[in-house]
Formats: C-alpha cells, structure tokens, sequence
C-alpha cells in the first residue's frame, strides 16, 4: 500500500533531546505535520517561531513542519508579519492541558485578533474543553465553537482531537468547522487508561472517553467525511512525568501501521483521512512523498529514548518501509 504525501495535522516535537529522539518516527511516516507552539515560554513571536522552525529542520532531511504560534492579543501589525511563516493561531484555555497556563482567560479578549485572523485568512487551531467535569468538557465546550463559527462565519476553525461524539454533527451545521482525530481518539476508550491497571501512558487530554464516543467516531472516519482530518496530537513526555500524571500519548511510532489495520483493504479513505482531506480543505502544498506499507509483522518499539510510545511491543501486521 502506497500513501501520498501523509500530513499530520496536530503534533508536539518538543525541543532539544526529545525533539531529536522523536522526529525521525514522524519524517519517516509523513511529508509534513503541524507543529504545535505549547512549548516554554511559548512560540509566540517572530524570532521564537524561526528558530523553532530551524531546529526541527536541522534534524530532518525530508520533512516540511508546518508551524503554529500560541494565541495571545496579537497586533494587526504583528499577524500580518505572521501570516507567511505559519499555517494556524493555536488557542488554548488557560490552564487546560500541558503548558497552556499563558492561554487564552475569555474567549472575547482575542476577539479582536480573530476579526484580523479572518481578514487575512489564518485559521484557528482550538483545544476545545471547558473547566467542567472531566468527560463532559468538550460537550460543554460545543456552545463555544457553534457562537465562533457564527461570529466569524468566513474563519477556518479546527476542532482539535476530537473525542466526544456530538462535536462531530458540528461539521455538517457549519461551513467554516473542521476536525482532527487523533489515533488513541479512534483506537482507545477510558477503560484503557483506568480500567484494569491504571495506565498513565494514555492519560490524555482530551480524556479518551465511551465506547459510544469510540464508535461514532470509527464510523464518521470511515465514511470519508472530507472535513475530518488525521491529527496525532503524539504528545512526548518523559516516563518519570508520565508517572506524575502529565497528559499527553506518544503515539508518532506506530502511526501508519495502526491506521493501516483500522483501514483493512479501504485504502482509499485512508488516503483522505491522512492527507487530501487536509491538503484540499487548507490548501497545503507540500512536495509530494510517498510513503509505503507492507504486509509483514512489524514489532512497536519498547521505548523511544526516555518516552513510552503507545501500542509499545504491539506486533502490527503492516510495516513502514521507506
Ligand atoms: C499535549 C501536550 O502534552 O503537549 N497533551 C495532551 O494531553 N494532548 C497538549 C494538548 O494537545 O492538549
Ligand atoms: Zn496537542
């Protein structure tokens, strides 16, 4: 099986020994990802978004990172400087998930940069959750999104790792919403992280949730819905903050296998769920990479450096070979 140009459309690479450690998983499974800013302090400036953009490609070959910045009450003068060198404004509640403590406190203070945003075109990247009960803050989140895409009716907004079924009947009712899927989104229900023993390495946020949710989602997926889109949010932590409860499923390693046997023979939704889905919707034009599978049993890696991926020591029936 040949994939064309795979985009990972939601991804952490961290920086310095991490970010060394985990990239090769993701150049070598697709053509380009979209880099998320969480870092600290956060990518929120020109200066701090070139230099992070320069060190992941001075440990790549063949690899495009399409970059995001950290929303903040940017000038319109800043954003039109912006604009060239980043795919999305990522907004994140204050406080909600890893480094998000300099988020966003009021959808309405960014008000004015979403107006802006609009103007030139930049699309908004969102972590949807409230502050509410666990399970039930990206249901609560979805009043947010539907008065945003209101608002803003010509603003592209991405519905990040979706995990909560409902959210996803927000993408027929409006024009200017889109989603991402993560694999442990797709692949994984809470009885997998505290269901048995309690397994903090696919404690996430958003929390993997019902079998329900799993299932709508499986089904939406597998129907080709062109605005939903492959988006790993592969989050590296190291096992010793693993263990102090940091949120986040490193799950670049096994990626294209995973995917592979949750497609079976449909090749072709596969295609459109891990590229043209979002080549088409956001207009990226990236080289064109192939990238190929074959049947033959693959072994998940143990450990990646100090981080543990998800499906560690899985044996696949599909296998990356480049
Ligand atoms: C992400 C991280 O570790 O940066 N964690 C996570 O649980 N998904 C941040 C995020 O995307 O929420
Ligand atoms: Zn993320």
């Amino acid at each position: 099986m040949i994939l064309n140009t795979p985009i990972d459309m939601h991804l952490h690479l961290r920086e310095g020994k991490i970010l060394k450690d985990v990239l090769p998983y993701t150049e070598s499974q697709f053509a380009a990802a979209v880099v998320m800013p969480n870092l600290v302090p956060p990518v929120d400036n020109k200066e701090r978004l070139l230099s992070y953009k320069e060190e992941i490609l001075s440990n790549s070959k063949n690899f495009i990172p399409l970059m995001n910045v950290f929303m903040r009450e940017y000038s319109e003068e800043e954003l039109k400087e912006l604009k060239e060198f980043i795919f999305a404004i990522k907004l994140y509640p204050a406080g909600i998930t890893t480094n998000s403590e300099g988020g966003v406190r009021g959808i309405e203070t960014v008000y004015p940069v979403l107006e802006i945003m609009q103007e030139l075109g930049i699309p908004l990247s969102i972590h949807g959750e409230t502050h509410g009960f666990v399970m039930e803050r990206e249901k609560e989140f979805i009043p947010v999104y539907e008065k945003l895409a209101k608002d803003f009716p010509k603003l592209k907004i991405i519905m990040e790792h979706v995990g909560t079924a409902e959210m996803l009947d927000l993408l027929d009712k409006y024009e200017n919403l889109y989603a991402t899927i993560t694999l442990h989104h797709l692949l994984l229900t809470l009885d997998e992280v505290a269901g048995g023993m309690l397994n903090p390495h696919y404690f996430c946020k958003p929390v993997v949730k019902t079998p329900k949710d799993r299932a709508e989602i499986q089904k939406f997926v597998k129907s080709g819905h062109k605005k939903i889109m492959f988006g790993s949010d592969s989050a590296p932590h190291p096992i010793k903050n693993k263990l102090k409860g940091a949120a986040g499923v490193f799950s670049a390693p096994v990626i294209l296998p995973a995917l592979a046997e949750f497609f079976e023979e449909d090749t072709e939704t596969f295609q459109k769920f891990i590229s043209d889905n979002a080549r088409e919707n956001f207009n990226i034009d990236v080289p064109e990479k192939k990238v190929k599978l074959i049947k033959e049993e693959w072994t998940a890696p143990y450990i990646v450096g100090d981080i543990k991926p998800m499906f560690a020591g899985k044996i696949f029936k599909y296998k990356v070979i480049s």
